[in-house]
């Protein structure tokens, strides 16, 4: 079984940091956030890995090489224009060659691994096993409709929810997904979902199965989330850089990232680049800061690298 991940999109979201470091690679509790992504397909056996990158194939290539720094064997595919998950995932038949393979969309963070998913998909030869997790706000995501563990209807973000069952971002597909990719269309809002390809093959009669995830999901794409997620993953508490300095009191405190000259009332969800170097005569507070931070005010839910002086 191989791996695919959908790394191509320009993290909109997360502008400016993200024009300057791809979203991919940006620090998750000092870690590139794809390493998450490296270990839970290592996890499960699989260490031949595509990327399918986009305009920051450069940086993609140049931070991650070969993948042998990460004990995977790494190839890279890309996709010029944004077209949606399935237009992306076209670009890896070549290296996926007929096998099995997990499409891991970049973005997610999971807080345990797919062992039980994986066997689940090889010993029910499916065409295509979905994790899916039980959420709050469905009409968000791509919605399972499920008969037991059989899924019988997916909805791309449908207003009026029927189930509560989101696409967690998590797919393993055999290679019966490569018929219908010619025949998708544009969804609504103008992409080629991957939801409507498994729809797809769950109307030709093909088994699509759902595996439902009991664990933390996180899509690091907002501010929100990335804070969230970072926060999560050192577990509510601190963690400092070895690089760093800490002087005085900085209550909930995230050090990750690299040392802009920035003097300033207040920050407030705000992402200041590697190379800053901050002045804050007032509060900061949701932000992301890439380097050493002058402050008098109060520090609040906020990702600080380099030293801080309160
Ligand atoms: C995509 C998928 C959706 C899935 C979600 C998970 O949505 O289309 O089915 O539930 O990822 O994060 P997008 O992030 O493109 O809106």
């Amino acid at each position: 079984m191989k791996g695919v991940i959908l790394a191509a999109g320009k993290g909109s979201r997360l502008y400016p940091v993200t024009r300057v470091i791809p979203k991919p690679l940006l620090p998750m509790a000092n870690r590139t956030t794809l390493e998450y992504a490296f270990d839970r397909l290592k996890d499960i056996g699989i260490s031949e890995i595509c990327i399918v990158v986009g305009e920051n194939e450069p940086q993609m290539r140049e931070a991650l090489g070969d993948g042998s720094a990460f004990g995977i064997r790494l190839s890279y595919v890309r996709q010029e224009e944004p077209k949606g998950l399935a237009h992306a995932v076209g670009f890896a038949k070549d290296f996926v060659a007929g096998d099995s393979f997990v499409l891991y969309l970049g973005d997610a963070i999971y807080s345990s691994g797919f062992k039980k998913f994986a066997e689940r998909f090889k010993e029910s030869g499916c065409a295509n096993l979905n994790v899916v997790k039980a959420v709050p706000d469905p009409s968000r995501f791509g919605v399972a409709n499920v008969d037991g563990e059989r899924i019988v209807k997916l909805v791309e973000k449908p207003k009026v929810p029927e189930s509560n069952l989101a696409m967690a971002g998590l797919y393993f597909f055999g290679p019966q997904i490569w018929d219908v990719l010619p025949n998708l269309q544009p969804s609504a809002r103008g992409e080629y979902e991957i939801t409507d390809a498994i729809q797809i093959m769950i109307n030709k009669g093909e088994l699509v199965l759902a595996g439902v995830f009991e664990d933390v999901w996180f899509d690091t794409g907002t501010l929100d989330s990335y804070l969230e997620t970072t926060e999560f993953l050192i577990d509510g508490g601190i963690l400092i850089d070895p690089s760093a300095t800490v002087q005085g009191e900085v209550g909930k405190m995230v050090v990750v990232g690299a040392g802009a000259s920035v003097e300033c009332q207040s920050i407030e969800d705000s992402v200041v680049l590697p190379g800053a170097h901050v002045k804050v005569a007032g509060k900061i507070r949701h932000a992301i800061l890439a380097g050493p931070v002058l402050s008098d005010g109060d520090i609040e839910n906020t990702i600080l690298h380099g030293d801080y002086v309160g």
